[in-house]
């Protein structure tokens, strides 16, 4: 049975959710699912915005038949050539043979890419700043490239006011139904996926998001529709700021994440003391992480959510705790900057993490570095609580912008 909502008068969400898929793109666990939003027009022409994933394939070809209604389906405007967004091209041309493709210069070689279709008649290339016409609504082009990927753009409707956002200002997780934002608590229960789905997966192109932002904001919005996550009808200023927050690596709170690698328990234990020590000096925003079983994309979320960094990690094989230097690498990746930092390590006999966990530290833009190699030996002794406290005083005045 289609399963659809209307968004306008003349705009239909026709996407769907899946609450099955364990790792989106095969690495980042969404235990609330996630959901692929397409969006379908009725103007004089019929115009859809974007598909969707196979694994929700039949459901969104209901969607559309129910929708349309008898009518044939006109054109397709691809905002986004990720397969999460595009795997179902090849069925709607065999359902809808008059169908026309609109896309811009990079959008059909990537459809030459990853699939076989001969789009031979049916390319309708756009460029930035052109419109099109469906009737009633006329459709604006956006170029947002690297906003995930290059050939990304998006579509503005002028008569509704609809920006067609491709990735941009969506977010991990299922949808129950609610498909708005104000029908969800969107703060309490979607802030922290939609922090960790821009940061993995557009962290990295803070100044390209900068660029669209600015280009957002010359239009008069009413609506974004994402390709993830609620639509966003009212309050919008509420996630172009935290866009804007973490497109520029501002952090979000004033307060710092311990990511703590423990073999047995010493390292972890350092952390706790230090944390405590926070937390006596009246720090509370504050959360410790124990990397071995905090995933990857949490840890990125929180190093651009929070001001401060502690990272904590044994010496292993003369080098950085695997799990801890993968997380490095993971924070250069994605441009991580503007923090503060303090290093926390640990060695029996040839302590060598917190040096090399600072050197990767300075290789990162904008980052300041609280410690010069501040080890633990094996384990934390009393004659080591002189110089945690100093540390401890150190973050606390840096949090309180003393120092
Ligand atoms: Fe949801 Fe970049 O695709």
């Amino acid at each position: 049975m289609y399963c659809v909502r209307k968004v306008t008068e003349d705009l239909y969400w026709v996407g769907g959710t899946d609450r099955r898929l364990e790792l989106f793109e095969n690495i980042f666990p969404i235990p609330g699912g996630v959901s692929y939003n397409s969006y379908l027009l009725l103007d004089e022409k019929t115009v859809l915005f974007d598909t969707v994933d196979d694994s929700i394939g039949r459901q969104f070809l209901e969607n559309i038949e129910a929708v349309l209604d008898g009518r044939a389906l006109d054109y397709l405007v691809i905002n986004h050539m990720e397969p999460d967004h595009c795997s179902l091209i090849d069925d709607l041309l065999l359902r809808y043979p008059g169908l026309q493709i609109i896309g811009n210069a990079k959008t059909f070689p990537m459809i030459d890419q990853f699939y076989n279709i001969d789009l031979e008649g049916k390319k309708n290339v756009i460029k930035e700043g052109d419109t099109f016409s469906c009737g009633k609504h006329t459709l604006h082009f956006v170029m947002a490239p690297m906003v995930h990927w290059p050939e990304a753009m998006m579509t503005y409707d002028a008569a509704d006011k609809i920006l067609f956002s491709a990735d941009a200002f969506g977010t991990f997780g299922a949808m129950s139904g609610t498909i708005f934002n104000d029908e969800v608590n969107f703060d309490r229960d979607w802030l922290d996926d939609a922090r960790r789905y821009y940061t993995n997966i557009v962290g990295k192109y803070g100044a390209q998001v900068q660029n669209v932002l600015k280009k957002a904001s010359a239009l008069d919005i009413r609506y974004i529709c994402p390709l993830h996550g609620p639509i966003w009808r009212n309050h919008l200023e509420y996630i172009i700021d935290k866009y804007d927050t973490w497109s520029k690596y501002e952090p979000e709170v004033r307060g710092v994440m311990i990511a703590c690698a423990s073999m047995y328990g010493n390292t972890e234990n350092a952390a706790n003391v230090l944390a405590a020590k926070l937390a006596d000096a009246g720090i509370t925003h504050m959360i410790v992480h124990d990397i071995s079983r905090t995933h990857v994309s949490q840890l990125i979320a929180d190093s651009f959510k929070y001001s401060h960094l502690v990272l904590a990690a044994p010496t292993y094989n003369g080098g950085i705790y695997p799990i801890m230097a993968n997380f490095l690498d993971d924070m250069k990746a994605l441009n991580i900057q503007n923090r503060t930092v303090a290093v926390l390590g640990n060695g029996s006999w040839a302590p060598m993490s917190s040096k090399l966990m600072e050197a990767k530290v300075s290789e990162m833009k904008n980052m300041t570095l609280l410690t010069e190699n501040f080890a633990v030996k094996s384990s934390l002794k009393n004659e080591q609580m002189h110089a945690l406290d100093e540390l401890a005083k150190t973050l606390v005045g840096s949090l309180k912008g003393e120092n």
